[in-house]
């Protein structure tokens, strides 16, 4: 297990990423909230930060209990201020140093850089620079601007980078990662898929004993991964709740309720399509939309739950992202929550909550799902938004639009699917336009409804690019769409980056 004290770099869950790639466990900490017991952790990296270590405001955590008691590796700011704190000089650079440089020299035996290539490239952005090094550092690699872009504390198993190795364009990065966890730190690589299961599954049973778990099934990869695995856990007792919102895509309730009785769930399909349709009426305003589909769903999850008797738990499908967002160091407080309004709120939103892939990335999270027997085709899916297509139908929403828009969406994803196309694109859906524009079909004249298509490429959603579809695959398609859908004579396709477009229209 290692410990990562983040000091607020936007690549620190980068670090995390390529830790957990070796097999090795790690958790993300906040520098001014450590964990109280250090006992568990077996090394501990220094992330960077946006902070200059000069500055008044900057984090200047204590790392007496840290250095030279557990092996430690301190990049980028991390290394900067395990220089001050330690009795060296960090001065303003002349030159400041971002983006690609090269090591120029590496100090000769260094287990650091085995396998390391002489000139490796390595990845700068930083604008102070250590001038000089604390007492007992040895300076163990160079760039052409950077004296100290490595040092090593004698007698110990400190080490401390001034370039990020996290990230793609450090080529060596993850050698150099794997050289100090791996062979410096001797921390073993034990966290594998098939570990993480096992493991997990006796916490979960150890947890919950011989309680009920009620659970909401999205159709989704994270629910669905969540609900495997503490049905492999506690079985009969946990409660799965599939809600028909209406705004799914065509045929979907039916086929994913299918798929989760076929893996054994215990698990009740609810249509709440008109409920949902009527709380939506004349609501044109995308926020509006999501209010009211939050609201709808929470009655509908609250009625179906109070059907259930003496249910303690609620379990929930968060990932290791969110969480760390909740705790980050510039994020929310993890210890403020509002529960002064606790009686308002629903029965089911008082019971106790279970996360069971709160520790996991996404990818990580597709693993164990595949670990576990899970479908392929449902762990590859696309994202698809909470509030589905309501938030892709532009204005209000009606039955009649949320069909056109299904058989739309169907030809899309369909025909991406057969043109090997899907899973080179992260997310793709179509969006109804609130317009209509004149066609011509036969001799007659049309006046009939506009849809783009997205299909964006994509890591997390935070940025994303349109993907340069084939043009044959977007006339077949348009044709497609405008000879079999009624009411559509038009087929644009979406060309905006996020940012500064987004990925949805509303
Ligand atoms: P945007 O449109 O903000 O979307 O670029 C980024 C990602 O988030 C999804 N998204 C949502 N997911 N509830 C959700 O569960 C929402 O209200 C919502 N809005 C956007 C979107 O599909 C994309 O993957």
């Amino acid at each position: 297990n290692v410990l990562i004290l983040d000091f607020g770099s936007q690549y620190t869950q980068l670090i995390a990423r390529r830790v957990r790639e070796l097999n090795i466990f790690c958790e993300i900490y906040p520098y001014n909230n450590p964990p109280k017991d250090l006992s568990t952790f077996k090394a501990v990296i220094l992330s960077g930060s946006p902070y200059s270590v000069r500055a008044e405001d900057a984090p200047h955590p204590d790392l007496s209990e840290i250095r030279g008691k557990l092996p430690l590796l301190a990049v980028c700011y991390g290394a900067q201020y395990l220089a001050h704190f330690s009795g060296g000089e960090v001065a303003p650079s002349n030159i400041r140093e971002y983006g690609r440089a090269n090591l120029s020299y590496i100090k000769e035996d260094e287990p650091f850089f085995k396998n390391v290539g002489k000139d490796s490239q390595v990845w700068m952005s930083h604008s102070d620079t250590i001038k000089s090094l604390p007492a007992n550092a040895v300076k163990i690699a160079s760039t052409k601007d950077v004296e100290n872009a490595a040092y090593k504390i004698e007698g110990e198993t400190t080490y401390a980078i001034q370039y990020h190795p996290e990230v793609y364009h450090s080529t060596d990065g993850k050698q150099m990662l794997e050289n100090f966890l791996v062979t410096i730190a001797e921390v073993p690589q034990n966290f594998t898929p098939n570990a993480f299961v096992e493991e997990i599954v006796s916490e979960l049973q150890e947890k919950i004993k011989d309680d009920k778990v009620v659970l909401g099934l999205s159709g989704g990869v994270d629910s669905t991964v969540a609900a495997v695995l503490l049905h492999k856990a506690i079985g009969k007792n946990l409660y799965c709740i599939f809600v028909n919102n209406g705004l799914l895509r065509k045929n979907e309730f039916d086929s994913v309720l299918d798929q989760y009785k076929d893996m054994g769930l215990n698990v009740k399909g609810v249509d709440a399509s008109a409920r949902f349709l009527k709380a939506l009426a004349n609501v044109e305003d995308p926020e509006a939309k999501r209010k009211a589909i939050g609201n709808a769903f929470i009655e509908v999850f609250d009625d179906e739950a109070h059907q259930l008797t003496d249910v303690v738990w609620l379990a929930q499908g968060t990932i290791y992202p969110d969480v760390i967002e909740s705790i980050s160091v510039n994020g929310p407080s993890a210890t403020i929550k509002s529960h002064h309004n606790v009686g308002g709120l629903p029965d089911f939103m008082k019971l106790k909550i279970v996360e069971p892939l709160r520790m996991l990335f996404k990818d990580e999270v597709r693993r164990v799902g595949k670990t576990l027997g899970i479908d392929p085709e449902l762990l590859g899916r696309h994202p698809f938004p909470g509030p589905g297509l309501a938030i892709r139908i532009l204005g209000d929403i009606t039955k009649e639009k949320v069909d056109i828009l299904q058989e739309v969406d169907a030809i899309f994803i369909n025909g991406l699917k057969e043109h090997g196309l899907y899973d080179k694109v992260w997310q793709a859906g179509a969006i109804l336009l609130p317009v209509n524009s004149v066609g011509v079909m036969g001799d007659e004249r049309t006046y009939e409804k506009v849809v783009a298509l997205r299909a964006v490429e994509s890591t997390d959603g935070m940025t994303a690019d349109w993907v340069h579809l084939p043009y044959e695959f977007l006339m077949k398609i348009s044709n497609e769409i405008i000879n079999k859908v009624k009411g559509v004579n038009r087929v644009v396709y979406d060309i905006s980056s996020k940012p500064p477009a987004t990925i949805e229209w509303e």
